[in-house]
């Protein structure tokens, strides 16, 4: 016999399956897997790198997953069972409970009970006949970073092995809407600036074809460019509140707009909305690249719904070289550690060297920044904003210079440029302080605050500390209008839910300047340096996204780059009817209904007497959902508006409709009377 036969038999076999065959999963490609953190899972390890261990036994085989999570298999049709054991892995906290789901070709094949941490692990055999394309899905409640654990998942089958693949992910078009003939305006009515100090607003207007506009009741010291629609100039030195009107016409009819100017020290009346640079440029943000992105948010007419704030995150300043004994210390800290492929790019760009500080001390700019005051002259000459990015430790988060013992200057620097807003980066301030007590927490940025209170200018001033000691209490004590609430979001529905359908004791210290920073919108395409692609989010988790940040009051920050918005993510993030529960003037908290385990509303009392509600579905598969108003608090409306569709839709005492899995069904109910 031919002595290769054997070796050819087994080629065979193992390329087309044999029958009864069995594929542990563990072994598979599972950074495939999306999940709530960058982490990727491990083999035979739960997530935080220890024994796989539920309910105090600890068990071999099966890997550790953290948040929600999913991980899909590409199967022949004829796979024959999934068995596996569940359970949320021992290092849980104490109010974590996960349900694990088997998906096979959308539908819900298995649904596990929720199981909580320390509870037994749970047995799971589940037939698979036909199917192709499975998901191994862990939802998880009360913790939204539970480690939850897959253990001795096995797959059966006589066809060819599973394979691990990314997510499926169904990308859709809007559906067509004419752009409508009558002008319309951007939908924020209201903006605050100090007495005396510089103001810059857009007047964002839609519309079909030329229009004229006008501005009226504009107090001495601000002036209305009708070539541009930029009102620029100095607020007035009086407090008080000033009426403007906004007129457009065009051939399709005439709209105005009655315009709130407040002059007091309170700023970002509404939620900040624009881009940041962060999630597409990242290491290599450029002069060139910014200016590139906001001729995009002017292009796609994004600018005109609103979307006015050019926000330079990390990485516009020098970077010390690889030997950096500090450099060094920031990269053993855990936040680095998670992104340490990335910032190791940003060792070996020569781009970034270069003297942190000038002979008088004032912070320089890397080469990729030539002209600070160009550049934001660039942005405020089409009625953009201007924001920039530092840390109060001596290196930022990518290991760039950052403002320690220097803040006073870089207050000044900033405004000088002629910033508008400045993100605060906590992260290696973690090596100038000990123990961390809420005071030590609020100690770098109550100095920032008081440096940029003290400019001429106002600057919007964002928190980013991640949500730690309760920043929303003390936030506006320190001057600051926003504050990030959570760590980084990734573009997976284990991280945007995290974010968005938690935490919502906090939205009660939220209102009128004073915003929880839910983090960035993933929307459109990112990726680290601009090699970007599609967000691995399916169109309905985009509009839960959007909905939730809409909802909430949250800043509107774009992670995509302006630059590659498909139609898609134009006219999700164009819709005026959505921006307009996110702006609105009364800036109230939204509270949340739990209806079932799966479905949730969420209820935003808006400031003309309507309200906004968005019913939310976070189960895996489509839903049948009956929703009475008075479940909700809510009286009987006169009037229902669906905001994605633009439309009425009947009003009664309840609403009945199939909300899509992981969707939202968002509507506008109106006038009820409020509890
Ligand atoms: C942290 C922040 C991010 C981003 C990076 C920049 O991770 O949370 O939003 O600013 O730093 O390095």
């Amino acid at each position: 016999m031919n002595a290769r036969l054997p070796v050819l038999a087994v080629l065979l076999v193992s390329a087309l399956g044999l029958p009864g065959a069995e594929t542990r999963v563990e072994t598979l490609a599972l950074r495939e897997t999306r999940q709530s953190s960058w982490a990727v899972p491990r083999e035979n390890l739960a997530a935080g790198g220890g024994p796989l261990r539920v309910g105090h036994a600890t068990y071999a085989r099966g890997f550790g997953t953290v948040g929600g999570s999913r991980l899909e298999l590409e199967l022949d049709g004829r796979a024959r069972a999934l068995r596996a054991q569940t359970g949320v892995d021992d290092t849980a906290g104490a109010l974590a409970a996960a349900s694990f789901l088997v998906v096979g070709d959308g539908r819900v094949l298995y649904r596990g009970p929720w199981q909580q941490g320390g509870g037994p692990a749970v047995t799971v055999e589940v037939p698979l006949a036909g199917v192709r394309r499975l998901a191994l899905v862990v939802d998880v409640r009360g913790e939204p970073f539970a480690p939850a654990d897959w253990i001795g998942p096995v797959v059966d089958h006589d066809g060819a092995p599973p394979r691990a693949v990314p997510p499926e992910i169904r990308r859709e078009p809007p559906p067509p809407r004419p752009v409508p003939a009558v002008p319309q305006f951007a939908v924020t009515a209201i903006a605050g600036v100090r007495p005396g100090h510089p103001w810059l607003w857009r007047v964002g207007v839609t519309a079909p074809g030329p229009v004229d506009v006008t501005v009226a009741g504009l107090p001495p010291g601000l002036g209305f460019d009708p070539a541009t629609r930029v009102i620029s100039g100095r607020a007035p030195a009086t407090p008080g509140e000033y009426r403007l009107g906004f007129r457009a016409s065009g051939s399709g009819g005439t709209a105005t707009r009655d315009f709130r100017l407040v002059v007091g020290e309170t700023l970002a009346l509404t939620p900040p909305m624009g881009w940041c640079s962060w999630y597409s440029m990242s290491g290599k943000v450029s002069d060139a690249w910014v200016r590139e992105a906001a001729a995009a948010l002017l292009r796609t007419g994004l600018a005109d719904r609103g979307w006015t704030s050019v926000n330079i995150d990390d990485f516009w300043m020098t970077r010390p070289g690889p030997d950096d004994a500090r450099l060094a210390r920031l990269a053993a800290l855990e936040r680095l550690g998670r992104v340490a492929g990335y910032y190791k790019a940003a060792m070996d760009d020569p781009a970034l060297r270069g003297e942190p500080r000038d002979a008088q001390g004032r912070i320089r700019p890397n080469a990729r920044f030539p002209d600070m005051a160009g550049l934001t002259g660039f942005l405020h000459a089409r009625g953009l904003r201007a924001g920039l990015y530092s840390s109060p430790g001596v290196l930022t988060c990518g290991g760039c210079t950052g403002s320690f013992g220097h803040e006073a200057e870089d207050a000044a620097r900033f405004a000088e440029w002629g910033f508008d807003y400045l993100k605060y980066d906590w992260c290696s301030y973690s090596l100038e302080t000990g123990p961390l007590e809420r005071a030590d927490w609020q100690r770098p940025f109550a100095r920032m605050g008081a440096a940029l209170r003290a400019q001429p200018r106002d600057l919007v001033f964002n928190l980013c500390q991640y949500g730690r000691a309760a920043v929303w209490e003390w936030g506006p004590a320190v001057d600051a209008q926003t504050w990030r609430v959570s760590d980084d979001l990734i573009d997976t529905w284990g991280s945007i839910s995290a974010a968005g359908f938690y935490g919502e004791e906090r939205d009660a210290f939220t209102g009128p300047g004073r915003w929880n920073d839910l983090d960035q919108l993933m929307v459109g395409r990112i990726g680290w340096d601009r090699r970007l692609h599609d967000v691995q989010l399916a169109p309905d988790e985009q509009r839960t996204q959007f909905a939730l940040w809409c909802l909430r009051g949250s800043p509107l920050l774009l992670a995509g780059d302006p630059t590659a918005l498909d139609e898609f993510a134009v006219a999700l993030l164009g819709n005026e009817e959505a921006l307009a529960v996110n702006q609105d003037p009364a800036g109230r908290p939204a509270r949340r209904v739990v209806l079932d385990v799966a479905r949730e509303a969420w209820i935003r009392p808006l400031a003309d007497g309507a309200v906004a509600v968005g019913i939310f579905n976070r189960d895996e598969e489509p839903a049948p959902v009956t929703v009475a108003w008075s479940q909700l608090g809510l009286a009987t409306p006169a009037r229902v508006r669906d905001l994605w569709r633009h439309a009425a839709v009947a009003a009664g005492a309840n609403w009945t409709g199939t909300v899509p899995r992981h969707g939202v069904e968002f509507l506008r109910l109106d006038p009820v009377s409020l509890p």
